[in-house]
């Protein structure tokens, strides 16, 4: 793994990864923490302390209130998603669409995302360049969509890229030198992707995609807010 030298931020500062105990995010972490690019690196999840659960705000908000005590949130990274457990698999067609399956994959994929922008990007850095990452799907875009299936998780990602669009706008008025992105980290081995990975897809490890995904937030400038790019740093259609 080569750490990321990050030459775009502010020296000093908090990197903060939410769900440092998924493939992508541990990975996140493991790079950061390699590079000492940051005074301090949080690595959080629904196991660490202070802990998060997506779907409780409360414990949102005081994990945003706990890292911001550390120091100017420079980075901020929402590594969190879901796609399948053993209760739930994704659809393959109309006929498997079940509504509580798709409250489940809205609850995860967007409106958790949601409520971590509602109160990181208060938080962020007042001045200076700072990223609020949300790891989303290439999947999510609608006009890449040729391929159909996988619903819930297709909509679910494209919600949150509304949200992202929507915050950078408000975000751009109070901190104009901050970014709120999507990005899609590309396909990568982990317990998400596994069952469903195939031959000929180019699959990569989790320390190459965040390497790849780290490199591209250091890359992004002000005028890039709101965008959606692949861990090459191009840019994703909606
Ligand atoms: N892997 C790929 O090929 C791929 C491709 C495109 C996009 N992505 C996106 O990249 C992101 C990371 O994926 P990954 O492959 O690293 O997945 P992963 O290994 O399954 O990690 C998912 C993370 O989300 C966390 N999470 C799930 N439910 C949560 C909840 N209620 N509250 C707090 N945290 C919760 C998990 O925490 P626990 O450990 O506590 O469950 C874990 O840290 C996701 O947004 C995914 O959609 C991945």
């Amino acid at each position: 793994m080569s750490a990321v030298e990050f030459s775009s931020f502010p020296q000093g500062g908090v990197a903060v990864v939410f769900g440092a105990s998924g493939g992508v995010g541990a990975a996140l972490v493991e790079n950061l923490r390699a590079g000492g690019g940051f005074a301090h690196v949080a690595a959080l999840s629904r196991r660490s302390d202070p802990a998060f659960d997506l779907t409780d705000e409360a414990s949102i908000a005081q994990a945003v209130a706990s890292v911001a005590q550390r120091g100017a949130l420079r980075l901020v990274i929402d590594a969190t998603g879901f796609l399948h457990d053993e209760a739930q698999a994704p659809e393959k067609a109309l006929r498997d669409l079940d509504a509580a399956n798709l409250a489940r994959a809205f609850a995860l994929n967007a409106i958790g995302p949601a409520l971590l922008m509602k109160h990181v990007l208060p938080a962020l850095a007042p001045s200076g360049k700072a990223v609020f990452a949300t790891l989303s799907a290439r999947v999510g875009s609608i006009g890449d969509n040729h391929l159909g299936g996988w619903y819930g998780y297709r909509a679910s990602k494209a919600a949150l890229n509304q949200f992202v669009r929507t915050g950078a706008i408000e975000l751009k008025r109070r901190r104009p030198a901050a970014l709120c992105v999507a990005l899609h980290p590309g396909t990568v081995r982990t317990q998400l992707s596994d069952p469903f990975t195939k031959d000929g897809l180019e699959v990569q490890t989790p320390q190459t995609s965040a390497a790849r995904l780290l490199g591209v937030m250091d890359g992004l400038t002000a005028d890039q807010s709101g965008g959606f790019f692949d861990h090459l740093g191009l840019p994703i259609p909606w």
